[in-house]
């Protein structure tokens, strides 16, 4: 309970400010009047971690729990260990540095090892104490923990938002990030935000011994600490509390993700250690994916680059999950579509877990009343009207546009995908001018982009000068490229990025590949026959040799310079080891992961047994998950095999 009334409060407040402004030589650097926010900054300077602030492994399940348990004590040597476990606030973490007591820096986490320094932000929050609450403040302290805002806030803000008809923002946590990143601290002072304080960071003039220690100190010299946090002598007891708070989590005044468990004695942790990602000594457990159940509407099927009908669920009515109201999810395909035994009118389950992307997982038969229709996919593309056709793969079957050449859906798609960011990166063409381009008939191939005049742009909707100018320079630009990214863009079946590169390594040039023959194709390490007739096949099609000849004539640069040939990845380094790979990716195909862990020396196999190192889990990952974890194989995802394998 604050002891005085925010009129009370404003009122001193005043007082203060008409006293510092006639004697700014008494403007204490802790005074509130420095919390209003100051002068808006350039940009954000970049903060480089005492200590590093690592992440913390998730588990899912008791199970899991403890497995993770049975590890500490082994390391420990059979000792006894107290847990703490925590709330796992959704929210930014941030590291406070104190220097003889006075806050200096407020930095996000970044990539762990450099963060942003947002301190004109973090001053504005009233929870952040500006000053230890101490006599006899040590050298150095950074208190770390979680800058989070409720969900009264976010409603008071998108009330706001929507009277002035903004759009409302999903969840807090966004928000709170966003905020944390607005350049004028004003603003970020008008949004409530608030910090639970969990852990320290560099230290100097102190000797801390237990995590309850430090959450004591840490509320004595003035920091918030959440206040339902539990000592556990056993991992029963952890189970347990972590169990009871499943459902009440949801009555807090924010949001939380999972819980947090720590080992409580220093000693211990430092005994444990680290893994090249996160500590041993923590874990945080993640509560169940979040489902909702709705009514399937109707269903778009939209047209991708290759033709590809995919099969979009409409729901009705939309449903809130994880913070975000969801009104669609992707059915992937036709295989997909019969083994969900879909209908229209159907009542399915939808789950989203934290980030990822809403799946329909089942359907609900037993809601069934018989007036549910069977989901028929058109005969005719839903854009052009061409014909479709059945496409099978070794696992699945689907739908396609039979007019690989001219249905405008699929040209809008390659067009976009060849300016998007990662391949040619021409800026400012979005969704919305992709289509118009095409629509207009001024796109036929990619290689028109080229040839579009400022007079042409302009006839466009919402067109102005300095967007056509804008637009052809970042075109030309693009021209510089080089081979890996343009064969990116090239939207050439089973040939994505990391495929790219391996091309543009190979070849010294856009026409050695475009001549190379199958032969030599199919013996690029992580290549296969069926990839090297892909490219085959499109180097040696009319629309291919014409972009070639096309792409000359324009003067795209059209070979590699050295430095981006497969990202400096060295030959052995996944010798001996085994991986499975399972679940949707999203930046490798199956056959190019799989490429990858053979190029590099590893093994990449079918099943899960206790000998796999380590299985990659994409999205909808299935049984093989569950098996890895019930083995204890390590899971991880694309992005930690990426770092694994030290590929940016
Ligand atoms: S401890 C090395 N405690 O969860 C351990 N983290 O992946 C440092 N979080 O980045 C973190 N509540 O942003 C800890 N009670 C809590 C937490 C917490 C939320 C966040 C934090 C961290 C992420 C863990």
């Amino acid at each position: 309970m604050p002891e005085i009334s925010d009129r009370e409060f404003d009122r001193l407040l005043d007082e203060l400010k008409q006293i510092e402004a006639k004697h700014p030589e008494l403007i204490a650097p802790d005074s509130p009047t420095q919390r209003v926010g100051g002068q808006p900054i350039d940009g954000f300077a970049t903060f480089t971690h005492r200590v590093p602030m690592l992440s913390i492994d998730n588990t899912y399940s008791a199970n899991e729990l403890r497995d993770f348990d049975r590890g500490v004590r082994k390391v420990l040597g059979g000792e006894s260990v107290d847990y703490v476990v925590e709330l796992k606030i959704d929210g930014v973490a941030m590291s406070l540095t104190y220097e003889k007591g006075l806050l200096t820096v407020g930095a996000t986490r970044g990539d762990g090892e450099r963060g942003d320094d947002v301190t004109h932000n973090v001053k504005t929050i009233n929870e952040v104490p500006i000053r230890l609450r101490t006599d006899k403040p040590p050298t150095l302290f950074e208190a770390r923990g979680e800058i989070y805002m409720t969900r009264a806030e976010l409603v008071r803000i998108n009330r706001e938002r929507t009277a002035s008809a903004e759009k409302p923002y999903e969840n807090p946590r966004n928000l709170t990030a966003g905020t944390l990143k607005l350049l004028d601290p004003r603003l970020c002072a008008k949004r409530k935000l608030a910090l639970f304080a969990y852990a320290s960071g560099a230290i100097d003039g102190l000797k801390i011994m237990k995590h309850t220690d430090l959450l004591e100190m840490l509320k004595r010299l003035g920091f918030p600490v959440n206040p339902f946090t539990q000592a556990c002598a056993n991992i029963e007891d952890v189970v347990a509390f972590c169990d009871s708070w499943a459902e009440k989590r949801h009555d807090l005044p924010y949001e939380t993700d999972g819980m947090v468990i720590k080992v409580n004695d220093f000693a211990q942790r430092e005994r444990l250690g680290y893994t090249s990602k996160f500590p041993r000594w923590a874990r945080a457990y993640k509560f169940a994916a979040e489902q909702a159940v709705t009514k399937l509407g109707d269903v778009e099927f939209s047209v991708g680059k290759f033709g590809e009908l995919t099969p979009v669920a409409l729901f009705d009515p939309p449903v809130r999950l994880g913070g975000t109201t969801v009104s669609r999810a992707s059915m992937h395909n036709a295989s997909m579509v019969e083994k969900l035994d879909a209908h229209y009118g159907d009542m399915v389950v939808v789950e989203k877990a934290g980030e990822i992307i809403p799946q329909v997982v089942s359907v609900v038969k037993e809601s069934r009343t018989g007036t549910e229709r069977k989901i028929i996919f058109p005969k005719k593309c839903p854009v052009c009207g061409a014909p479709v056709e059945r496409e099978e793969s070794a696992t699945s079957y689907n739908y396609v546009c039979s007019d690989v050449g001219r249905c405008p859906a699929q040209l809008t798609k390659r067009v976009l995908s060849f300016a998007k960011r990662d391949h040619m990166d021409i800026e400012g063409l979005g969704d919305e001018l992709g289509k118009q381009l095409v629509d207009s008939g001024l796109v036929k191939s990619v290689a028109d982009l080229y040839r579009l005049n400022e007079k042409q742009l302009l006839g466009l909707e919402r067109m102005g000068k300095k967007s056509a100018q804008n637009l052809r320079s970042g075109i030309e630009g693009s021209k510089q490229r080089g081979l890996a990214r343009l064969l990116a863009g090239l939207s050439i079946y089973m040939v994505g990025e990391s495929m790219a590169e391996l091309l543009a390594a190979e070849f010294s040039s856009l026409n050695e590949v475009a001549t190379a023959s199958q032969e030599q194709l199919a013996k690029i390490k992580g290549f296969g026959p069926k990839r090297a007739e892909s490219v085959h096949e499109f180097f040696h099609s009319l629309d291919g040799e014409k972009l070639v000849a096309e792409f000359r004539e324009l003067g795209l640069k059209l070979t590699q310079d050295k430095k981006a040939a497969p990202a400096g990845l060295s030959d052995n380094i996944l010798a001996g080891k085994t991986f499975v790979v399972t679940g949707t990716l999203s930046r490798y195909s199956r056959e190019e992961i799989e490429g990858f862990i053979k190029q590099l020396g590893g093994k990449p196999v079918g099943s899960i047994s206790k000998k796999t190192d380590f299985l990659i889990a994409g999205e909808k990952a299935g049984s093989k998950l569950d098996k890895a974890k019930e083995l204890g194989v390590k899971v991880i995802d694309e992005e930690e095999f990426d770092k694994m394998i030290g590929k940016a």
